[in-house]
């Protein structure tokens, strides 16, 4: 079942589900927390809610390891809280996504413990076990830091590319696609939205396993081993063929280093793998190219090629199908960290972030406490942490003879704990989110990030993302299909573009710069902006960070 549109008018909203609403006192988010504030989605306009992982995990990566596909985890709730919570947002008119994490499991899976116990039973072929006599089978890097291997006592070892509790599934083996399929199958029957897939363009692994020409450190990447490696295709359609095909539902695949050339196999509209993706080419602004590797060296951010990136995204996916769009998520920095320069931080440096992405051509997602303006939280020491992927790199840059101040810095910056704080529901005690003590420190300054306190401010960054998803919904045979162009008007850090259908034109123009920049972009109407300087004659002037959305 292609060519399936439903969601393309939608906005998306992604939740953690461990951070976003405790409704039991253990200090933990879950799901009856998340049905308790559904209201709150609804009223944002949200329609489409992504849940990250809340299936049964011993939460070494924040349940993207997991033990049971077929269960909840305790610390969430129970199935019938899960089937309650899809009831719930039907009532509301919200589809509910869960996330798919195929790409490994937990090694607390049964599967993984039969293979551990007896080398030979079916289970360890659903898994990379080698056996190496001198060290890991291959240089390959983790993901998380440090080999991509690990030891299970004499000479044998099996392959994770996250950390060492998520060991890779091993696609070549058919039983185990087939049980992936049927797990599928079993959620989408109970009437799922749909999924985002989890780290989905690394299931095919280079199968000579050979070592790669390693960095200074020994070791190489695992991206050119591992991530959409040649013949990965066959695994794709085996997917969609025997699970999403037969269903309504919307995918949504996490498919980093997906080349533009390969867009067409991966969601074209006929029989693309997926119905739309996250294209990650210009999500990262800093140049720290082996991801997480090179964290502590952060390169300088080059705009206009970021810029040329972010524009040939839009063109190439639009040439094809329909993407999605976001700025942050729990894997990345709060937005105003990342893409704003220290000295230039400001609300209005975050609202011209929200106008820039939120009408382009593509779903748009928003990460949770993003519609409060919510930015990276600060820690005090490395033990505040919670994410595995920020302690393993702290440690490799001490081990590479970094002081514990400028690890900590680095980590600091990057952490994934950044965005993973408790939401902010009121100025109260722990903002409202649990009435016990929680999982993760509260961001130090919740009390201004209240989602209570802002929706009483019509001013308000709440009121913002409100407004833009009301503006996509009135405007939307212009800003859902019409088409996208990059315009120009000669400002060097500027991201300016136009979506046109025959209804109409509404142009989008945003200013990364400190000065007042011009834009001679023609006589209409404003229907969205901050830090309009001026509009005469047809030219819009713009403070610093300024923004705005104008129907021509
Ligand atoms: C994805 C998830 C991330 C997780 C990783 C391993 O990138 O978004 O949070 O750590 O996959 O599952
Ligand atoms: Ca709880």
């Amino acid at each position: 079942m292609k060519n399936k549109t439903w969601w393309h008018d939608k906005v998306a909203y992604q939740i953690y589900p461990r951070s976003f609403m405790d409704s039991n006192g253990d200090g933990i988010g879950d799901i009856n927390g998340i049905i308790s504030k559904l209201d709150y989605l609804k009223e944002l306009g949200v329609e489409i809610v992504w849940l990250s992982p809340v299936y049964r995990s011993p939460m070494d990566d924040g349940g993207y390891d997991i033990s049971d596909y077929y269960d909840i985890d305790p610390i969430f709730g129970k199935k019938e809280d899960m089937d309650k919570l899809l009831e719930e947002a039907n009532k509301r008119g919200i589809k509910i996504l869960m996330d798919l994490v195929i790409n490994h499991c937990s090694d607390e899976h049964e599967w993984f413990q039969k293979a551990l116990e007896d080398p030979n039973c079916e289970e360890a072929d659903y898994f990379w076990f080698r056996e190496s006599e001198n060290g890991p089978p291959n240089n390959w890097r983790s993901m998380f830091g440090g080999s991509a291997w690990e030891n299970v006592g004499g000479n044998r070892y099996y392959m994770h590319l996250f950390s060492k509790k998520q060991p890779d599934l091993n696609w070549e083996n058919p039983v185990l696609r087939q049980k992936l399929y049927d797990m599928i199958n079993y959620w989408l029957d109970k009437g799922l939205g749909g999924f985002r897939i989890d780290a989905i363009t690394h299931i095919k692994k280079d199968p000579t396993l050979r070592s790669y020409p390693p960095d200074a450190d020994g070791m190489a990447g695992c991206f050119a081993p591992t991530r959409n490696f040649p013949g990965i295709g066959e695994y794709l359609t085996d997917l969609r063929k025997n699970t999403f095909d037969k269903y309504e539902c919307v995918t949504v695949a996490e498919a980093a280093g997906v080349p533009f050339g390969d867009l067409g196999a991966y969601i074209n509209a006929e029989d693309g793998y997926f119905d739309t993706m996250f294209d990650f080419s210009y999500s990262e602004p800093y140049a720290y190219g082996n991801g997480w590797h090179d964290c502590f060296r952060p390169g300088e951010w080059d705009f206009a090629a970021w810029r040329d990136t972010l524009y040939m995204s839009q063109t190439e996916t639009e040439k094809i199908g329909f993407g999605a769009v976001f700025i942050e998520n729990h894997d990345y920095p709060r937005s105003m960290d990342k893409f704003i320069p220290d000295a230039y931080r400001s609300e209005r440096a975050q609202r011209m972030l929200g106008n820039m992405y939120f009408f382009m051509r593509g779903i748009p997602f928003i990460y949770q406490g993003q519609e409060l303006g919510m930015t990276n939280t600060r820690m005090e020491k490395i033990e505040d942490f919670d994410d595995i992927s920020t302690k393993n790199h702290y440690r490799v840059a001490l081990r590479d003879g970094l002081s514990p101040e400028k690890a900590l810095e680095g980590v600091m910056r990057y952490s994934r704990d950044n965005a993973r704080v408790p939401f902010p529901w009121t100025t109260g005690e722990n903002g409202g989110f649990t009435t016990g003590k929680p999982w993760l420190k509260c961001h130090p300054d919740y009390k201004e990030f209240a989602a209570e306190k802002l929706m009483k401010d019509e001013n308000s960054m709440y009121h913002w993302y409100k407004n833009m998803i009301r503006l996509r919904s009135e405007y939307k045979d212009i800003l859902v299909e019409g088409s996208f162009a990059p315009m120009d008007f000669g400002n060097e850090k500027s991201v300016c573009y136009s979506r046109t259908s025959e209804k109409g034109k509404i142009v989008s123009i945003n200013s990364f710069t400190p000065e007042l920049t011009e834009y001679a972009c023609g006589e209409g109407k404003v229907l969205n902006g901050d830090g309009i300087h001026s509009y005469e004659n047809g030219v819009l002037t713009l403070e610093p960070f300024g923004c705005a959305l104008i129907l021509l």
